[in-house]
């Protein structure tokens, strides 16, 4: 009887060895991986150049005293326009095609009604950058998009000066794009500044001597800016003969095409990795 037990016990043992051997072939079989495939990569997010360019021009203005501010993108039409010394039948709407919510309710078409909402909560000194989207009911195409982003700056005081404007200009000019680009102020026209100026920087390629991407004048326009006019300060309850001020508005998009030498708006809003990859 034992003898009989012990050897269909060895016989179990054989036979379950076996089956054991073959399952683990099976399993290793089944499971093998392939050591010499290649990981596979992270791919890691970068930031977006307009990130890039607003990063540093908050940075060049904080470094030069100003303070950061925020206001809505659906703005009244009052902050938008009206404030800014624009009233309802004033042509220079035209130039701001704009989304209209209501008629007292729009996409901000620039960054200009936070100087009013910032000036409305405090008395001067004041000396803010605001940085934002803005829309305009505009086509897009190369140089143009319904949604972009603008830079406002305001200072106001005693005694500030259209001197002052340049002064702190040339040196954002010379900070973001390099110490031998030249400035020009152009006269221009905004309803909420007087005077009014067109800032041009000479030209990042030919250095002013003339080419195709400054249509041959040398000189590339970067932003409208001048003296804040009175009866802005009026509209907020400033004294004009008390204090003066100066406003600067910039496109952020057209900035980072000068600085990176981008050639379409679009490629900023594509989401193109190809684009992305290289910032
Ligand atoms: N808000 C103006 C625009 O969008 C730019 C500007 C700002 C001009 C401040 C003068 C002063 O065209």
């Amino acid at each position: 009887m034992n003898q009989t037990k012990r050897d269909i016990e060895k016989l179990l043992d054989i036979k379950t060895t076996e089956i054991e051997k073959i399952e683990k072939n099976k399993k290793l079989h089944e499971e093998s991986v392939d050591i010499t495939l290649p990981g596979r990569k992270h791919e890691r997010g970068g930031t977006h150049p307009i990130t890039l360019v607003l990063k540093k021009i908050e940075e060049i203005f904080l470094s030069l005293g100003f303070k950061i501010e925020e206001g809505p993108e659906v703005e009244l039409d009052y902050y938008n326009f009206e404030a800014l010394n624009i009233p309802k039948d004033h042509p220079a709407r035209d130039d701001q095609d704009s989304f209209y919510i209501n008629r007292e309710i729009l996409l901000r078409t620039h960054t200009s009604p936070v100087e009013i909402r910032v000036m409305e909560k405090q008395q001067p000194p004041v000396r803010m950058i605001t940085i934002g989207r803005c829309y305009r009911r505009d086509a897009a195409d190369s140089t143009h998009s319904p949604m972009f982003h603008q830079i406002e700056g305001l200072a106001v005081d005693k005694d500030i000066t259209f001197g002052d404007l340049k002064g702190v200009l040339t040196v954002f000019v010379h900070r973001m794009f390099g110490e031998d680009r030249k400035v020009r102020f152009r006269p221009g026209y905004f309803p909420f500044t007087e005077p009014s100026a067109e800032v041009d920087v000479s030209c990042l390629l030919c250095h002013g001597k003339g080419c195709r991407a400054c249509g041959y004048s040398g000189w590339l326009e970067i932003m409208g800016a001048g003296v804040t006019d009175p009866v802005v300060f009026k509209m907020v309850g400033y004294d004009p003969e008390k204090y003066s001020g100066f406003a600067f508005g910039m496109g952020a998009e057209r900035i980072a095409m000068l600085k990176y030498g981008i050639n379409d708006i679009r490629l900023f809003f594509e989401n193109d990795l190809r684009f992305l990859k290289q910032f």
